[in-house]
């Protein structure tokens, strides 16, 4: 491991604790994260002593006023040198009230921090003492487990769990990061503590969701929390969607895993999370507007409206933000189908409106309803990708012509109450649709002359005057 701390940074902190008598480690990610070849800048300190004391020195002999935060609740100091973050921790034993994620918390040996860990992989530790500086101290064979691709909890994983129930979210987060098995006891374990989630501030939740919804397979994570039952818990919304009904001998397919499967394909084409919470979204109604009519089968109509009217309270409820994305959201879900729409009717104004309705997000919009065909039949998803090639082109195409993506009306109402000498009233406004209509059916040029000639015609038929000047 010694060539792994080659980092002046470790030779400092070797230095300080050796002052101090401190014995001193690096654990936790950092380590795991070596091991794995992953980049990790965040660096875990675990001293068997005063972590606070050992930053300060470290600090004065790094120099150039290095400054150092110190959280005296939780004994814990941290310091940024170059491009690393070092965060410095006393060692620790805690034990835990059920009801409760905060432990109590008592000073302890290195073996007491080890134990209180999540995962085998994250407990383990290198010595930066002078006497066996560099080596890797791993009580639980944490490197076998990185071998073999394995989660597995240091104690009991029934009391790893319950003392800190955030730890279940950090399973299948890793699992789905990392593409590791949960160890089964521990699957078991988490299906037994699921309701314990409930302890957990929901920030910390969604912290964890977001994190398996850029993982590069999200549908990993969500298929162990359907498994584990903590989905039901979390975002029973999303837990909903399982399952298929059958009438008449006529299916239809279960919107779980098809969600999850547009949330993987949509992975592959964006790291926007915000894009791919549309695509976790986009079928959320879908329970909730099913129909079995005789005539055509299992339908969902509105599904794409009702499913952007359930956001706010969804979002609201997750802890998610209720701003800009949040409509951008719910933009992307009520336009959904348009696309695919357009596909049978690919006329100019059929591909105006969308431009006009989708403004800047229309490439993102796109990219959703690429990742929504998932049928199983090569040849229909053949046929709607070939067909969604030639929507992109006439969107293209049109977008160049008639540039609506951010339209502007070309005649303010200022100008049509100072045309025809009125106060605020309806007619301002059916004027102004008017217009707006006429573009986007093709049959008025985006223009202000044209548009202006429109407004006086309109106005007359309105029985409006034109002002002398
Ligand atoms: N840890 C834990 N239980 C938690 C959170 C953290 O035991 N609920 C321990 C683990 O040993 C972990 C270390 O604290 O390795 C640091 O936690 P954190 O920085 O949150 O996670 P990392 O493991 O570093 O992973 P990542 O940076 O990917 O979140």
């Amino acid at each position: 491991m010694k060539t792994h701390i080659q980092h002046p940074i470790f030779g400092i902190i070797a230095e300080a604790a050796h002052e101090l008598n401190i014995a001193t480690y690096a654990i936790g990610g950092f380590v795991r994260d070596i091991i794995l070849n992953r980049p990790c800048k965040d660096i875990d300190i675990v001293a068997v002593g005063s972590g606070i004391d050992l930053a300060n020195l470290v600090a004065k002999k790094i120099g150039k006023k290095t400054k150092v935060t110190v959280f005296k609740n939780f004994g814990t100091a941290m310091l940024n040198y170059q491009d690393y973050e070092v965060e410095f921790v006393g060692a620790r034993k805690e034990s835990y009230n059920r009801n409760s994620r905060k432990p109590i918390v008592e000073d302890g040996t290195l073996k007491d921090d080890q134990n209180r860990r999540d995962f085998t992989i994250n407990a383990l530790t290198i010595s930066l003492n002078n006497h066996n500086l560099g080596e890797l101290l791993d009580p639980f064979k944490g490197l076998k487990d990185i071998e073999n691709k394995i989660l597995r909890t240091p104690l009991d994983p029934d009391i790893t769990y319950s003392d800190d129930p955030l730890r279940m979210m950090r399973a299948i987060r890793f699992a789905t990061q990392l593409n590791f098995t949960i160890d089964s006891e521990s699957l078991k374990s988490i299906k037994n503590n699921k309701e314990r989630i409930k302890i957990v501030s929901k920030e910390r939740v969604i912290d964890e969701l977001n994190k398996i919804i850029l993982s590069p397979t999200p549908s990993v994570g969500f298929k162990l929390l359907f498994d584990t039952g903590l989905l039901k818990i979390i975002f029973p919304e999303l837990d909903n969607l399982k399952g298929i009904e059958i009438i008449n001998g006529k299916s239809h397919k279960d919107n779980f895993y098809h969600t999850i499967e547009v949330l993987d394909n949509i992975s592959l084409n964006t790291d926007n999370l915000w894009l791919r919470w549309a695509a976790i979204m986009h079928d959320i109604a879908k329970p909730a507007t099913k129909r079995f009519e005789q005539d055509h089968g299992w339908t969902f109509h509105g599904h794409e409206d009702k499913g952007a009217r359930m956001i706010p309270k969804i979002f609201k409820e997750l802890k998610l933000p209720l701003d800009a994305k949040m409509k951008y959201v719910q933009k992307l879900v009520r336009l959904h189908l348009r696309p695919i729409a357009l596909v049978k009717d690919v006329s100019d104004s059929a591909v105006r409106r969308l431009l006009f309705d989708a403004g800047d997000d229309i490439d993102d919009l796109m990219t959703l309803c690429n990742a929504d065909i998932t049928s199983k039949n090569p040849e229909k998803v053949k046929r709607y990708l070939i067909n969604f090639k030639l929507v992109r082109q006439k969107l293209k195409k049109i977008e160049e012509k008639d540039q609506l993506r951010n339209w502007q009306p070309p005649i303010s109402g200022e100008l049509i109450m100072e045309t025809f000498d009125l106060r605020p009233c309806r007619e301002i406004g059916i004027i102004k649709d008017a217009i707006r209509e006429a573009i986007l059916d093709g049959d008025l040029e985006n223009k202000y002359d044209s548009a202006y000639q429109f407004m006086v015609k309109k106005g007359k038929e309105l029985g409006l005057s034109v002002r002398e000047k």
